[in-house]
């Protein structure tokens, strides 16, 4: 049984997965106008990801026997300056949505919730992979500086992730 403010504090969580897999669907619009397949590949793969989150915290809800209230969404950016400022955006976002699952098992911790304390070190595991897989890439872009061939090469790196690797 969860408690009014763990089930809260999830359906808060979903909205947030549910908004960070908007943002990169943005990104890969950006990147798809900017002729960068592979990057924008990467985008629509870490959408796909991001929705996966939402729903595994929307199935534990469920599971819990609570009750999912899903919530709106706000728009995500829709402009971008560069490929170093979009992965940078995208740094910081996910350093926010570590604090926010850090908060939320806080949260539980507080309210004697193991089960929501379980299921949360998934992401917590999770978040420390984003963070350095966006990160290594924010660093490569700018070592690539100026490059079209360098951002190329990358581009054509980013292009064969798939769903569950990192980068
Ligand atoms: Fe689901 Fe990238 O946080």
């Amino acid at each position: 049984m969860l408690t009014e403010a763990v089930e809260q504090a999830l359906n808060d969580q979903i909205q947030k997965e549910l908004y960070s897999s908007y943002i990169y669907l943005s990104m890969a619009a950006y990147f798809e106008a900017e002729n960068l397949p592979g990057a924008a590949n990467w985008m629509r793969t870490q959408h796909d990801e991001e929705h996966g989150h939402a729903m595994k915290i929307f199935d534990f809800v469920i599971d819990r026997g609570g009750l999912v209230q899903l919530q709106a969404i706000q728009q995500p950016p829709l402009t971008f300056g560069s490929p170093l400022e979009v992965f940078e955006q995208s740094l910081a976002h996910e350093r926010k949505v570590s604090k926010s699952i850090h908060d939320l098992y806080a949260l539980a911790a507080q309210e004697n919730d193991y089960p929501t304390q379980a299921m949360l070190q998934w992401f917590i595991n999770e978040q420390v992979e984003e963070e350095k897989s966006v990160g290594d890439i924010v660093a490569q872009i700018k070592m690539i500086q100026d490059s079209p061939a360098a951002m190329y090469m990358l581009d054509q790196q980013l292009g064969s992730r798939t769903i569950g690797a990192a980068a």
